[in-house]
């Protein structure tokens, strides 16, 4: 594959195993800075600002950075070092609050710290550090599992619309809402984008272009309210998204806009895939109501990106992150197992729920 996009390291566990490198996507795509983090602080702040982002992102990471903590415990009995991981996972936990990815995998290390109930800490330090790293390989096969049934839902020359960025950097390797893209580029087959330049953060613009373009796969940039043009014009052939958390009923958080493209692809009567690793997948939420929208700083809407302010400083701003989209505006979901087509209660519980 041209560009070699698919193994970019946004991220891995630093040879000595007391930090955790990452590639750092604030940055992207003037500068290429590699971090090297291993404090409490510094490993919060990169999750709050977006140097880790994306929902497998975030969730890979936080599994290392409660790894690396746990491994700084002076304590040597297993209550106290348990205290301290729970006080550690708290904290990490409360960076943000919309990407389902961040709690499980914590849950996922603290259920590692429960089995081991009672044996010595490096033993148990050693088991975080295996399941730490078995987080991040099973998302790698993941995302490739779900490029593969992605691939079964375009032809060649098609062109998809993409929104935010759910490609190698928000994932591991081929991502999930762009690894269909890799993987046909690979297989000969070619496939094009239309992406959302998605405001304020603009993850479509630094990030997916530019994940794009250095595979050689051709990209076009568009603002976000051009969206509705290039439909109209019938230029879109579906619409690709990612997800950071989806309901038990299909309702998936994504990005602040996927909504109003989701609305839009239906009007145009064009396929809107959602692609979403299990570990996206919340059956504790029934419906999109009972997922929590973050909500972000007014000045990434009034300064950031901007040369000088583009509002006056007492202008009220509403800035959420993300937005739900309501099942019954979803073709179909996109999983490593297989594609849940609606009524998405049915269809995901057949294929992912254990109870
Ligand atoms: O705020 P971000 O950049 O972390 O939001 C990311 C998204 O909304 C992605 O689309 C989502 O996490 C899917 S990543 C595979």
């Amino acid at each position: 594959m041209s560009g070699n996009i698919a193994k970019i390291y946004n991220m891995r566990l630093a040879d000595d195993g007391s930090a955790v490198v990452i590639l750092d996507q604030s940055r992207l795509p003037g500068e290429t800075v590699y971090l090297t983090l291993s404090g409490r602080e510094e490993l919060f702040e990169a999750i709050r600002s977006l140097r880790v982002r994306g929902a497998p992102a975030i969730g890979i990471f936080a599994a290392y950075a409660i790894y690396i903590l746990s491994a700084q415990t002076k304590k040597t009995d297993y209550d106290g070092f348990y205290a301290e991981f729970l006080d550690n996972k708290a904290y990490l936990d409360a960076a943000r609050p919309t990407a389902v990815n961040l709690r499980a995998m914590l849950d996922r290390m603290d259920a590692v710290v429960h089995r081991h109930a009672g044996r010595p800490v490096p033993e148990i330090l050693e088991a975080l550090k295996n399941e730490a790293l078995a987080i991040h390989r099973e998302d790698i096969d993941m995302c490739r599992a779900i490029a593969e049934h992605g691939l079964t839902l375009v032809k060649d020359g098609d062109c998809i619309l993409t929104h935010c960025n759910a490609g190698p950097l928000a994932t591991s390797e081929y991502g999930t809402g762009l690894g269909t893209f890799f993987l046909a580029r690979e297989r000969g087959i070619t496939l094009r984008a239309y992406c959302d330049e998605t405001r304020p953060l603009l993850q479509g613009a630094r990030l997916t272009t530019y994940e794009l373009t250095r595979a050689g796969i051709d990209c076009t940039l568009i603002c976000d309210n051009m969206a509705a043009a290039v439909m109209k014009e019938g230029k879109i052939d579906a619409v690709f998204v990612g997800c950071d958390r989806v309901a038990g009923n299909g309702d998936t958080a994504n990005k602040i806009g996927t909504l109003g493209v989701a609305i839009l692809a239906k009007h145009y009567d064009i396929p809107f895939y959602v692609f979403c690793p299990s570990s996206t997948i919340d059956f504790s939420c029934k419906t999109g109501d009972d997922i929590v929208i973050e909500q972000r700083d007014p000045a990434e809407i009034k300064e950031k990106y901007f040369t000088a302010p583009m509002a006056l400083p007492e202008v009220n701003c509403y800035n959420p992150a993300f937005d739900v989209t309501d099942n019954s505006l979803i073709t179909a979901i996109v999983t490593e197992r297989g594609i849940c087509r609606p009524p998405y209660t049915e269809s995901l519980a057949a294929m992912f729920k254990k109870d």
